[in-house]
């Protein structure tokens, strides 16, 4: 690992800006507010109402440099170092950008609050051509309603932008350098690495005993904005080479544990249906452009809602350390609440998910939360049932989030379900046993009663979603 630099350089709206003694956590909401480019707000700081998004030139799904909207609020300095950020304040030239523009004509502002982030989300979707409502699902706005600001996106959807930002995407090169920043902050020390090996992340976990990883930062951003927490090592993941791979086989999809959701959803579309739905319903696409896979099962939060897809798939995990690789049913990862099977020194490198090469198999995943988009699951499911000819189950995977300390399968009433006929008897006795399969906590999002209904009614739904006469022979 190359010698600390004192400095930490990022571009701003076309402007290379070095940046010295700035803590490489201070956030990049904090650092461009205090630096007079207030036009992006702050609102919840916790990447629930998009009132601070900017756009940074990313690697998107096609492995091209993007426009991609993100939360500042929840990116830490040290992650944009060497990157392009975009802010509202660059939009404009002499004349106002055409997604400005549009906002102008339809109306699309009152107060304004909300304004620059609705803007930055279009922005990014203007150069991407993809400025529809999903594009800003992870802004609110209280004032104005959506109406005006749905009629702004449709107003110049099918622009063919051709100007300084799309002539920019063009002549930048989005992949990320190593970076080792060091500084001593209100005296004490901190570190923000960014290796492009994985050997060098390993080095670093060895040599430091308090390092953290970070890839997305949208779990530990919250860590950061909210609750102020210090983190004197840092190791981002962004850069790494072997955590970037996705491999798509015949039997199997291997998805590397730093592949953003973003891109897991687009490259992956149509292969998992389970997995589809439940990256439609997480989070809203700011977080999901940030988001990786290793960091949702990192977290080993209960309502992660991945792990539940995963679990319902037979995914298996590879894990490294300096020590050598080992690989790892998903099932046997989560040992309790917020803890894993992670060694120190070991680190996540991918998933592999087996491809199902039966006839008759059905897997979907449901999510319930109090609001549709970019909300977290009061309960979440995930199931996969492959029958025989006859409509006998032959393998049943019921997996949740949201209903014990860890996401969990139902293996009792997998056992139970297998050998016995796909039919509504056959459910209704399961839907008994699920009942009673869980003993989740009651808390303001839903009590432990409604909680074991939905486990119960999740499955039924599953069932009359696929029913036997959709089994084909
Ligand atoms: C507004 C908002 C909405 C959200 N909505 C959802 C939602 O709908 N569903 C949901 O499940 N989550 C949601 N989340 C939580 C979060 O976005 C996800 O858990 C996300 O997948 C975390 O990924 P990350 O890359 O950002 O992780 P980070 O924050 O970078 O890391 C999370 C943890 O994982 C560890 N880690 C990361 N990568 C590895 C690795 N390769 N090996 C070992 N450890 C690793 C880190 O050290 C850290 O402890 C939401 C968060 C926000 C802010
Ligand atoms: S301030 Fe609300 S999402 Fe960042
Ligand atoms: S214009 Fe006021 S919150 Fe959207």
């Amino acid at each position: 690992m190359k010698q600390a630099d004192p400095y930490l350089t990022l571009t701003i709206n076309g402007e290379t800006v070095r940046l010295k003694e700035v803590s490489p956590t201070t956030t990049l909401l904090e650092y461009l507010r205090n630096s007079g480019r207030i036009g992006t707000k702050e609102g919840c700081g916790d990447g629930d109402c998009g009132a601070c998004t900017i756009a940074l030139i990313a690697s998107g799904s096609d492995g091209k440099p993007h426009y991609q909207a993100m939360n500042s609020c929840l990116i830490p300095l040290g992650s944009v170092a060497g990157r392009e950020v975009v802010t509202v304040e660059g939009l404009s030239q002499g004349q106002l950008h055409p997604v400005q523009v549009a906002m102008v004509e339809t109306g699309g502002s009152q107060c304004g609050y909300c304004t620059p982030g609705f803007v930055m989300s279009m922005f990014a979707a203007y150069y991407d051509r993809t400025l529809k409502d999903a594009c800003v699902e992870g802004n609110l706005c209280r004032c104005t309603g959506y109406l005006a600001i749905r009629r702004a996106a449709q107003m110049i959807a099918e622009d063919q932008p051709s100007d300084r930002f799309s002539e920019r995407l063009e002549h930048t090169n989005s992949n990320l350098s190593e970076i080792s920043y060091g500084v001593s902050y209100n005296g004490n020390a901190q570190h923000f690495y960014r290796p492009t090996q994985l050997q060098k992340v390993l080095q670093i976990l060895q040599q430091s005993s308090n390092a953290t990883l970070i890839a997305g930062g949208t779990d530990l951003g919250l860590e950061i904005s909210y609750h102020r927490r210090e983190f004197p090592v840092m190791v981002s993941l962004e850069a790494v080479t072997e955590l970037q791979a996705l491999e798509e086989t015949p039997d199997f999809v291997k998805i590397g544990s730093a592949v953003t959701l973003s891109q897991i959803e687009d490259n992956l579309r149509g292969v998992f249906p389970s997995l589809d739905e439940m990256l439609y319903w997480f989070a809203a696409r700011q977080v999901r452009n940030r988001a990786t896979l290793g960091g949702n099962l990192g977290t080993a939060s209960p309502i992660a809602d991945l792990p539940p897809v995963l679990l319902s798939l037979d995914a298996e995990l590879n894990i490294a350390s300096l020590a050598g690789e080992r690989t790892l049913p998903l099932v046997d990862f989560f040992k309790g609440y917020r803890q894993t099977d992670l060694q120190p020194g070991e680190v996540i490198v991918s998933v592999k998910i087996p491809k199902h090469q039966g006839a008759h198999r059905f897997s979907q995943s449901y999510k319930v939360g109090k609001r549709g988009t970019d909300d977290i699951s009061i309960v979440s499911a995930a199931f996969t049932i492959d029958l025989d000819d006859d409509r006998r189950i032959l393998q049943a995977r019921l997996a949740y989030g949201g209903v014990a300390a860890t996401p969990a399968r139902a293996i009792a009433i997998e056992a139970f379900l297998v050998g016995k006929i796909w039919d509504f008897a056959t459910v209704r006795q399961a839907k008994l046993l699920l009942r009673e399969a869980f003993t989740p906590l009651s808390d303001l999002r839903g009590s432990a009663d409604y909680r074991n209904r939905l486990v119960a009614n999740l499955f039924e739904k599953f069932f009359v979603e696929f029913s036997p006469n959709e089994v084909k022979s």
